[in-house]
């Protein structure tokens, strides 16, 4: 027997199972102290009555022979299908039909699984920092050849650096300092960790710039839901040509607080063709057919009934109490003298740490001294270095009470 050799090059574990244990480990040793968790993006509010009403319903209908469900279609229901169509797409001019929508268990698990449908020795961009589960799932695919300790870098991928310079938001690849023109390219807008977004014209330049050089974008669009400005485009098929290049991933997560429940889906649509004519959404209907034996019926009403003019309502009350912690921090922590962004677009903020402290020293001192979990920019990339994140996602008054320790500081 031996072990999947690429499994072995990953570093550590998963940046939020470290901060946990690292938590926890605290907590241990200081049974006494109150820690308030703005680390990981997960929501703390209650579902709400219309999500509720649904998963009641659906539940009961599981309990008479006439309504019982078995396995669901592994490519999703035709109800949420549906109206993920009307409501995510028709509405906004996106030309999305049915059946190019996929309906999952979460973004997270599409957003590891899609590179599986691309070839091995495909060249991955990714902005940095990012989201970890990109990098980390194409490391356990073999791409990112060795990892190069004085940049901090994976020699095969491409890194899209986000600075204060560029207002952390990726630029198109330059091939003249690569050499190397990518296969894949991650994007994730809004942006987690650094809170950014990309606009419209922005984001046009990457479809144009992966049509001209057959690359694929995986566009995450985990977070669309907090877009406040005009400019900002929700989906990337707002974009001319996106069709032919791009796979958009979506969660109802953090819009409608199933971190816990689950569903999520991914669009592949047909015009999105390789080389050879191959279709990808083929490719990962194969995939999902194979691996996957759908998403619960349960949770597919209850995400149907996202879409229901009260499930709108109720996510906009969910999105706008999120968007006051946001304020909360940016305002608190700008007061405490700190340099922060995001958190305009995002329920994410990202702050500079202070004197020159490097992420995991700011990590450890906050935890110390606050009793506030944040997470190390560095844990996102090189890039992230000297960078902080924290979620808007915590209650209101644990977000005040963090804010208030940290201004004391
Ligand atoms: C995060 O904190 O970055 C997210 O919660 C991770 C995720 O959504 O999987």
């Amino acid at each position: 027997m031996k072990a999947n050799p690429h499994y072995l090059d990953l570093r550590g574990s998963y940046l939020f199972s470290t901060i946990g244990k690292k938590v926890a480990a605290y907590q241990k040793e200081n049974p006494d102290k109150t820690i308030i968790r703005l680390g990981i993006g997960d929501v703390t509010q209650p579902l709400t009555p219309t999500i509720i009403e649904a998963l009641h319903m659906a539940t009961d209908e599981m309990a008479h022979a006439e309504t019982f469900r078995g396995y669901a279609p592994d490519l999703g229901y035709d109800f949420l299908r549906n109206a993920i169509a009307e409501n995510d797409y028709m509405k906004r001019g996106c030309d999305i039909a049915p059946d190019e929508i996929f309906v999952s268990d979460g973004a997270k698990s599409d957003s590891g699984n899609i590179q599986e449908i691309f070839a091995e020795d495909s060249v991955i961009a990714v902005a940095d920092p990012v989201y970890p589960v990109y990098v980390d799932t194409n490391i356990m695919s073999g791409r990112c050849g060795s990892f190069d300790e004085s940049k901090e870098q994976w020699s095969k991928v491409i890194y899209m650096p986000c600075t204060a310079e560029n207002g952390f938001s990726p630029q198109v690849p330059s091939e003249d300092a690569s050499g190397k023109t990518p296969d894949l390219i991650y994007l994730c807008s809004p942006n987690n960790p650094t809170g950014s977004a990309l606009t419209r014209e922005q984001l046009q330049k990457f479809v144009d710039y992966a049509n001209a050089h057959h690359s694929v974008i995986i566009y995450d669009a985990a977070y669309e839901a907090y877009i406040s400005e005009p400019d900002i485009p929700h989906s990337i098929y707002e974009c001319k040509g996106a069709r032919t290049c791009a796979i958009e991933l979506h969660s109802f997560s953090k819009n409608a607080g199933f971190t816990g429940v689950r569903l999520g889906y991914t669009v592949v649509p047909y015009d999105l063709v390789d080389e050879n004519g191959v279709q990808m959404r083929t490719l990962w209907a194969r995939r999902h057919g194979t691996k996957f034996n759908g998403a619960p019926y349960i949770q597919q009403r209850a995400g149907e009934a996202v879409y229901s003019p009260e499930g709108q309502k109720e996510v906009q009350g969910l999105v706008s109490y999120y968007m006051e912690n946001a304020k909360m921090i940016l305002e608190g922590l700008r007061d405490a003298g700190f340099t922060v962004s995001g958190g305009i677009n995002a329920p994410y903020i990202w702050l500079k740490t202070p004197d020159g402290m490097t992420s995991w020293e700011f990590f450890d001192y906050l935890l110390d001294k606050a009793n506030v979990v944040g997470t190390p920019g560095s844990g996102f990339g090189p890039s992230g270095e000297g960078y902080f994140r924290l979620t808007a996602f915590g209650s209101h008054a644990n977000t005040k009470a963090a804010i208030e320790r940290i201004k004391g500081l």
